[in-house]
């Protein structure tokens, strides 16, 4: 590996600070979530009702103990260190003419603190927190102010932390929203709060989707414009999406399923719509509002990198029924005979990583950042108070080989790696505590009871040693 390669962890402003109305903070659309069992998915209430549990309102209480969270990932040797900015502690209801100071400031300190470890903050503007305020009084990403909205706040944090922060991506996996029937995906990433089964939805989601793909062109240019020397990717769910048989049916559906889900990165990173989609607003009679100047946005705003996430593959099979191969997301996927799976369904699946990068290099051929992989587990404290989480170890193990594979025998350039949730914090798809990632416990229940103590998993040594060795001894 590379001497410099970037070596880390991530996380979420909303699924670790907690703090959620302190120091001018606004309501943003993770704080009207509740918490879900697994298997189903998390309520989003009009907004906070006084007597419902929201966790990401205390989430881990980062928001008064990061000096203590850093330090620890310092001693684990952290290069990087991947957050998002809470929009609404910038902008409380993203709206405003002015921005919140005492929020700039609290991501001033943060940052230097980082910063005093040498520690490089990477950051996500937009990860599933938007001001829940745009999505009630202008419907969300729908509404084409919302680019003018984005890119004052864009402008805010770029400006003030020009010097504290190099890297920086736009939209968390702004392709998720591919699953339109899920009103999870359609809040999170595009503030759309839609009833179920809305005949309109699939066609607000390529028009939010737009603007958003705008939008992040846009802050690219002028990211770069503000300093030449920032590094701006985009950030996507990468989930290869494989045929179930080599029947050249099933190999057309896995073909169309990647299509549309990875049609956002062709747009960010190749800077123009692709054909495929093209054709198909046209088949599929949406009307939307694409300029010839947000055309030409699109080609001025190329990313310098792609950011991804990756846990697991999906599989598909050509159906009768589905003649025209259309994907929309899980509900059109099928089990892979040949993987097992996490505690919460998700396939298990390194060599998947290997794939991936080099689908994504023969594609786009730019640098690669893995920003999010991980393990969803529960874990357990012993009678030793230790956490001997060797499953985890296992999973990142076998994914950091592939990335090895990936970078030394297939030449794919890739600039460092970030678990997910490298501390334990609020689980996005679910709300629960008890579905851990990190190398550091968070003693904490689903109902936001515990101490907020923070432990060493057997993980985290062996992450540090991985560091160590810049990734020799697994
Ligand atoms: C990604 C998100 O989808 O996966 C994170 O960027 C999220 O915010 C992570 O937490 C893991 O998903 P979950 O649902 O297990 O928290």
């Amino acid at each position: 590996m590379d001497k410099n390669f970037l070596w880390g962890g991530a996380v979420a402003a909303h699924q670790l600070e907690g703090a959620w109305n302190v120091d001018g903070k606004g309501v943003s659309v993770a704080d009207i979530m509740t918490t879900a069992q697994n298997g189903h998915e998390r309520r989003i209430t009009d907004g906070v009702i006084p007597e419902v549990y929201y966790p990401n309102h205390q989430g881990i209480d980062f928001y008064h103990r990061y000096p203590e969270d850093i330090k620890l990932m310092a001693e684990m040797g952290f290069k990087t260190f991947r957050i998002s900015i809470a929009w609404t502690r910038i902008f409380p209801n993203g709206d405003e003419l002015q921005a919140n100071e005492t929020g700039l400031k609290f991501y001033d300190d943060l940052f230097d603190e980082c910063r005093r470890y040498s520690i490089e903050p990477m950051i996500t503007l937009s990860h599933f927190e938007m001001p829940y305020h745009l999505v009630t009084a202008y419907g969300g990403w729908r509404n084409r102010k919302l680019i003018d909205f984005f890119l004052k706040y864009a402008e805010t944090v770029f400006k003030r932390y020009r010097e504290k922060v190099k890297y920086w991506m736009t939209f968390n996996e702004i392709n998720n929203q591919t699953d339109y029937t899920k009103a999870f995906f359609m809040v999170t990433n595009s503030g759309l709060k839609l009833t179920k089964d809305d005949p309109a939805a699939e066609q607000l989601m390529y028009q939010a989707a737009h603007y958003e793909l705008v939008a992040s062109a846009l802050a690219v240019k002028m990211g770069h414009a503000i300093n030449p020397k920032f590094k701006i990717g985009n950030m996507i769910n990468m989930t290869p999406i494989y045929p179930l048989t080599a029947d050249p049916d099933d190999m057309l559906m896995a073909q169309k399923a990647m299509q549309t889900r990875y049609w956002y990165t062709d747009v960010q990173a190749n800077g123009q719509y692709p054909s495929y989609v093209m054709r198909y607003f046209e088949r599929s009679g949406f009307n939307l509002d694409i300029t010839s100047h947000d055309l030409a946005a699109l080609r001025a705003g190329i990313v310098d990198y792609v950011g991804l996430s990756y846990y697991n593959s999906f599989t598909v099979q050509a159906s009768a029924n589905n003649p025209t191969y259309k994907f929309i997301g899980e509900a059109t996927t099928v089990a892979n005979p040949t993987l097992k799976a996490s505690d919460w369904g998700w396939t298990i699946d390194p060599k998947g990583l290997r794939y991936a990068l080099n689908w994504l290099n023969d594609r786009y051929h730019l640098p690669l950042m893995i920003v999010e992989n991980g393990l969803g587990a529960v874990d357990k404290v012993t009678n030793d108070g230790k956490i001997h989480d060797t499953y985890r170890i296992g999973y990142l193990r076998a994914h950091v080989e592939q990335l090895k594979l990936a970078v030394d025998v297939d030449g794919v350039n890739v600039m460092g790696y970030t678990p997910w949730g490298c501390i334990d914090l609020i689980s996005a798809g679910t709300g629960q505590m008890s579905k851990r990632y990190g190398m550091i416990y968070v003693d904490q229940d689903d109902s936001g009871h515990g101490s907020l103590k923070r432990l060493r998993k057997d993980s985290f040594y062996w992450y540090q040693r991985v560091i160590q060795t810049n990734g020799r001894v697994l």
